[in-house]
């Protein structure tokens, strides 16, 4: 995959996360989803590529734009598969609170696993962390073994964990073992993610989450050399069938951070509200500020870039 082709999504997720920043706060989680898809669905037809959409809103019968198998980009250039959340945190961002983010992942054919709409138990941690955790063992002890790579006490760690009834346990656990909790409302795939960024304060991210959002975080971790598990978590029999229309053979297949995404990817988000990885989009006379994070997994380049949009020169805005 061509290198520019992670700075020309910027452009994507950028123009997605202001769309929706201008719903911050306004309790309307639809609106705020709607501008971020029709900003994103917009601004992907312009770029030189042959992409699919392979995690998206949902099923083509669900989603009338960025559905799962759309055809996306100019259709000349790089065939490329996409994982995609034109909103991730849709509540977060009608709340006006911490973590929101527009994002996506692209890397070639078969890199990207195709995960069904249903919950996946996950955990995350930075580089110090890679191999020392296991999704099978308790919290308590992948808390131990992370706390020993980072030499230091289980209570300097902070675990961020969605705060939601079916964490009542874990979050108890957690608290027993002395660590610090992150608890939050929406949006682990910002915090999973900043398991492996410097100066964020979290150590680890472990719960019950979105799939999709587990494969876009796997993708964002491998190039930033984190770790990552998740195991599909179905509910009924109908998340099931979900998953094996996707492919999924083995339900209870544990996914290394490699399986979810593999070979050349690259990660893009742009925050929407301010958060733990990244900034919110900030209003200006002239236009607005963003705040993006781009990485790719084969050099391993981070790169975090402050946009300033001028909307009278920029009419897309
Ligand atoms: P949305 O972007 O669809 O609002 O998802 C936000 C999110 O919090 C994800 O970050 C997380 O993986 C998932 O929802 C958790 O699902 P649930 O809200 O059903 O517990």
């Amino acid at each position: 995959m061509k290198r520019n082709l992670a700075l020309e999504f910027i452009r994507v997720t950028e123009i997605a996360a202001i769309n929706s920043a201008r719903w911050m706060g306004k309790g309307d989680e639809k609106s705020a989803d709607q501008a971020a898809v029709d900003g994103m669905r917009k601004m992907l037809d312009t770029i030189d590529c042959k992409g699919v959409v392979v995690i998206g809103e949902g099923e083509r019968d669900e989603a009338p734009m960025l559905y799962i198998g759309e055809e996306v980009g100019t259709g000349s250039g790089p065939e490329i598969e996409i994982a995609l959340d034109p909103l991730e945190g849709t509540t977060i961002c009608a709340k006006g609170t911490q973590n929101s983010i527009s994002v996506m992942a692209i890397g070639g054919k078969g890199s990207l696993l195709n995960a069904p709409d249903i919950y996946m138990k996950k955990i995350a941690v930075g580089p110090d962390g890679v191999g020392a955790i296991d999704i099978m063992d308790t919290a308590t002890n992948n808390l131990k073994r992370l706390a020993q790579r980072k030499k230091c006490e289980i209570q300097d760690l902070t675990v961020s964990i969605l705060d939601r009834p079916r964490h009542e346990e874990l979050i108890k656990e957690v608290r027993e073992a002395g660590a610090r909790i992150y608890l939050i409302g929406d949006g682990d795939v910002s915090t999973a993610i900043a398991t492996a960024l410097p100066d964020t304060g979290i150590d680890m991210m472990i719960g019950t989450g979105g799939a999709p959002e587990g494969v876009i975080a796997a993708a964002a971790l491998r190039c930033i050399k984190g770790d990552f598990q998740g195991i599909l978590v179905p509910r009924n029999d109908d998340d099931i069938a979900r998953a094996k229309k996707m492919g999924v053979d083995d339900i209870n297949k544990i996914y290394t951070m490699d399986e979810l995404a593999k070979g050349d990817v690259m990660f893009i988000a742009t925050g929407v509200t301010d958060g733990s990885m990244l900034k919110g989009v900030k209003f200006k006379p002239w236009g607005a500020l963003t705040h993006s994070i781009v990485m790719r997994s084969k050099s391993g380049t981070i790169r975090h870039i402050t946009a300033e949009h001028h909307f009278d020169r920029k009419p897309v805005y």
